[in-house]
């Protein structure tokens, strides 16, 4: 089992990376009244045919080169289960995937949040071609962040220079 939620998302979200997406979506939303922690990706990469998407959650299927095993979808599958919630991975070829696990937010198992913070930082600044939209509304915080509105602020400016990456850790800090 990966020991953190964001590790998953991390995980998930470098499939979208790897499917070619332009727009990847990411939400971690707790709703006490619903009794629910979800995490869901969304892309608009290569997408998966049916019979892809069945093998998917097969810790023996990967398209990776020189990998026989793929543990990142199965994995969060797995953490899903184990806490009585729920998984789900939609797809359509040509159009995106979307991947989501809802946990129930006060069963002992749930995996902690981790470091959303970094997780978040470290998909945008080294995937600059790729739109990032975070959310993230848990523990009394609700932020937002879509990484056009970040290019559009940096003019011609490069969201992994080393200033943009120091300026976006320390407002993430301030608002995670
Ligand atoms: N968002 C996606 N878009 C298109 N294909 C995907 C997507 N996510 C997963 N896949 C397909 O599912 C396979 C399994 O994904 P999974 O994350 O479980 O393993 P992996 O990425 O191959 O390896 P690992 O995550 O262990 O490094 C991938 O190799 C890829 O073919
Ligand atoms: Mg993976």
């Amino acid at each position: 089992m990966l020991a953190e939620l964001s590790d998953h998302v991390m995980d998930i979200a470098m499939n979208s990376v790897r499917a070619g997406a332009r727009n990847i979506s990411i939400a971690i939303i707790a709703q006490r009244d619903k009794g629910t922690l979800s995490v869901s990706i969304g892309d608009d990469g290569i997408g998966m045919d049916e019979e892809t998407l069945r093998k998917v959650s097969d810790p023996f299927y990967s398209t990776k080169a020189g990998k026989t095993v793929g543990l990142g979808v199965s994995l969060l599958k797995g953490a899903a289960e184990i806490c009585e919630g729920e998984f789900q991975m939609r797809s359509v070829p040509g159009q995106g995937t979307e991947v989501e696990a809802v946990f129930p937010i006060d069963h002992p198992d749930v995996p902690p949040l981790g470091n959303v913070k970094d997780t978040f930082l470290l998909l945008c600044v080294t995937n600059p071609e790729v739109r990032f939209s975070f959310r993230f509304s848990a523990d009394g915080k609700d932020f937002e962040m879509d990484t056009k509105q970040v290019n559009d602020i940096l003019g011609g400016l490069s969201i992994s220079h080393p200033e943009v990456v120091t300026f976006l850790s320390n407002y993430l800090e301030e608002h995670l």
